[in-house]
């Protein structure tokens, strides 16, 4: 049975949900990354991922500048980084240079991948679409990449940014 309540309350269910960092570098040449949890596998064939950021947020123009960025799975013992990715913006702070996150450059694209994620896919700017308060990009993969470790993948737990990893 279902009882209709307003989409803050019921969207409130939504956890676990998973986190990506997306990295691309500005026009000074500076990497920035960004975590996000609105992001999905959007094609197969050809593999493709679609990531959803805020308007106001310093990744558009990183993003529209580069035409390509990272998608990368943070590890669940990278919470301190996403967090820090999550709360600073590019605008103003070289957000690698104030962490500990170890990165290497990309194969394909001029970007970095995270040295201590799970995965990160290499993505081409295919498409971009207005979504409200949002700005969809669609990218298309080009090369992949996984740890030669075993990880558990990071997700948000719970409201307000709880950060963990799931059973
Ligand atoms: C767990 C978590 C998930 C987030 N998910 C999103 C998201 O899906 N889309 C978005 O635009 N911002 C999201 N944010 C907020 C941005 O990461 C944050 O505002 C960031 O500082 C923007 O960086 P920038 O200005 O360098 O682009 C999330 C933050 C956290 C901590």
């Amino acid at each position: 049975m279902q009882k209709q309540t307003d989409y803050a309350d019921a969207v409130k269910t939504k956890y676990p949900e998973q986190i990506v960092i997306a990295v691309a570098k500005d026009k000074t040449g500076r990497a920035n990354p960004i975590t996000l949890g609105w992001t999905m596998l959007a094609s197969g064939t050809p593999p493709m991922m679609a990531i959803s950021v805020a308007k106001t947020h310093y990744s558009i123009q990183t993003i529209r500048f580069s035409e390509c960025f990272t998608i990368s799975f943070p590890s669940a013992d990278m919470a301190a980084q996403a967090l820090l990715f999550g709360s600073k913006s590019g605008s103003d702070t070289g957000k690698f240079a104030e962490s500990e996150c170890k990165t290497e450059p990309a194969k394909q694209i001029d970007s970095l991948l995270l040295s201590d994620a799970v995965a990160n896919f290499e993505c081409t700017l295919v498409s971009e679409t207005d979504a409200g308060d949002h700005i969809i990009f669609l990218g298309k993969i080009i090369a992949a990449h996984k740890n030669t470790e075993p990880k558990k993948r990071l997700y948000t737990i719970g409201p307000n940014h709880q950060l963990g990893k799931t059973t």
